[in-house]
């Protein structure tokens, strides 16, 4: 008979404990831990394992050679932002899990996905949790979802919505979103960790039984009631995070987890009235609203996976009061910052000790390849010598502790990208072969200290602030320059 029991489950890691603790010893998460009320089922696996029990209860082992491959290859969805970051489309049986911020496009992208596949002839089916079918379809009127291939219900019990699958068998389910399911069985709330690994657990074997390409929308919230989809990142085989500013159209789409390619690529998406479009040049539009002419500013060619993007990468450096002068990055590596700034301290002896540091890369991306370097430590100084760079120059580079500049990948790609949006000089590694750009110069450089006097960047000093000294000591010991 079936046992019920109190447990407090971490809603970060799903770790179950008997006893309350405002830490999670599993994961070290803070306040995580939620009391769930369970059914235990009776132990019906302690029977011990025999060969015909084995092959009454599934498939047999069989040598790998004899696997056949051909059912599970990937498709185009005909979405190529989503395509690019998938590498290649939708692998049937496949689970993948959606996540972001709320408002920011999920169940638009996943009503757009589901248009296409219809479109394409395959059955595709929708199960909303959060939203009535009234508003789905109005939705799918507005992104041209209208597909005969669509099917839509609005369901949240775990029990029927399998029972939909049955009746459907659609080629591909979307799930919005896994945190509104639930399964009676269990005892526990909705969207407690419990019923979201039990409902994941149940599409996973549904997916790989029928060779359904399962997407599940995943809220991420900091709210303790929900659990957070670091639960099922482990049970799903592909997670991507849906990011972006919701002041700004942009989108961006990438792959956190992914069992069938490479992590490394970046979808790029507008949100308009007639839903997510893809950004056909996104450098371009990185580009877009550039000044020209400023201190601090210089364009860098970063890799998103296999395609190269100009970002500006912009930096401030302002004289402070503060005794700890801030240290601010947004789309860099807060700790290659610090690197550079101490490289720039010792070995061009530019010191910055009392002024605080911005830098970023504009447009919300995130640029954290060793590639970056060059041109960020070359904005620092620009900022702090007040002298604009050409804004027709472009540089790539990793720097070394030494101040050296090292190599980097794809140079050839970045050049040409670089090209063909019309920068005319850039400024890389010594030891990197001629791509043979027509109209593109290239300025070799050996160190940081090369490339800084190259552009005169360490003439100007910072200005030494005169402050007369006070009586307080409140930020004596603040750094003056003489
Ligand atoms: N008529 C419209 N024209 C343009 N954009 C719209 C329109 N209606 C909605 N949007 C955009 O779609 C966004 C909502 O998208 P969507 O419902 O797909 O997000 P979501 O991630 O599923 O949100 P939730 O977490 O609430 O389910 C809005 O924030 C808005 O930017
Ligand atoms: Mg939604
Ligand atoms: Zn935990």
């Amino acid at each position: 008979m079936a046992k019920v029991r109190t447990v407090h489950r971490c809603s970060e890691c799903g770790a179950g404990f008997p006893k309350w603790a405002g830490r999670c010893t599993v994961c070290g998460e803070w306040n995580s831990l939620v009391e769930e009320v369970e059914v235990v089922a009776p132990a019906a696996r302690a029977k011990g394992i025999s060969a015909a029990g084995v092959a009454a209860a599934g498939t047999p082992a069989v040598p790998i050679a004899n696997v056949d491959p051909s059912a599970w290859k990937a498709w185009s969805t005909g979405l190529s932002e989503l395509d690019r970051v998938l590498g290649g489309g939708l692998v049937p049986g496949s689970v993948t899990l959606l996540g972001g911020e709320p408002g920011i496009g999920k169940s638009t992208l996943l009503l757009q996905l589901l248009g296409a596949v219809a479109a394409q002839g395959r059955r595709a089916l929708l199960i909303t949790g959060e939203e009535s079918s009234q508003q789905v379809r109005l939705r799918a009127d507005r992104l041209g979802a209208l597909q005969a291939n669509l099917w839509l219900a609005a369901e949240t019990s775990m029990p029927v919505v399998l029972a939909h699958l049955a009746a459907v068998r659609p080629e591909v389910v979307v799930i919005d979103s896994i945190q509104t399911m639930t399964d009676p069985e269990l005892q526990s709330a909705p969207g407690s960790v419990t019923q979201v690994r039990e409902c994941a657990h149940a599409l996973v074997r549904v997916a790989k039984e029928h060779g359904i390409a399962v997407l599940l929308v995943g809220h991420v919230t900091k709210d303790g009631s929900l659990a957070g989809p670091r639960v099922l990142e482990h049970v799903v085989d592909t997670v991507l995070s849906f990011e972006g500013d919701r002041h700004h159209a942009l989108r961006l789409l990438r792959a956190v987890k992914h069992r069938f390619g490479s992590t490394g690529e970046l979808g790029l998406f507008e949100m308009a009235e007639a839903g997510l479009v893809p950004v056909a040049d996104p450098s371009a539009l990185f580009l877009g609203d550039r000044t020209l002419g400023l201190p601090g500013s210089l364009v860098v060619p970063a890799m998103e996976g296999a395609r190269p993007l100009l970002v500006e990468v912009q930096a401030l450096v302002a004289s402070t009061d503060a005794v700890m002068p801030r240290r601010n990055v947004q789309g860099l590596d807060a700790s290659r910052l610090a690197l550079l700034l101490a490289v720039i301290d010792r070995r061009l002896s530019v010191k910055l000790g009392g002024y605080d540091v911005f830098a970023s890369v504009v447009g919300g991306v995130r640029v954290t390849e060793p590639a970056a370097d060059l041109p960020t430590a070359l904005a620092l100084l620009s900022s702090s010598s007040d002298t604009a760079l050409p804004s027709d120059l472009i540089a790539i580079g990793e720097v070394g502790l030494g101040g050296e500049v090292r190599q980097v990948g794809y140079c050839a790609q970045r050049l040409s990208e670089a090209r063909r949006l019309g920068f005319t000089t850039a400024l890389v590694p010594q030891s990197i072969k001629d791509p043979g750009i027509s109209g593109l110069t290239l300025i070799r450089v050996s160190s940081l200290m090369d490339a800084a006097r190259h552009f005169d960047l360490m003439r100007t000093q910072p200005r030494p602030r005169k402050r007369a000294p006070r009586e307080d000591n409140e930020d004596s010991s603040s750094v003056e320059w003489s």
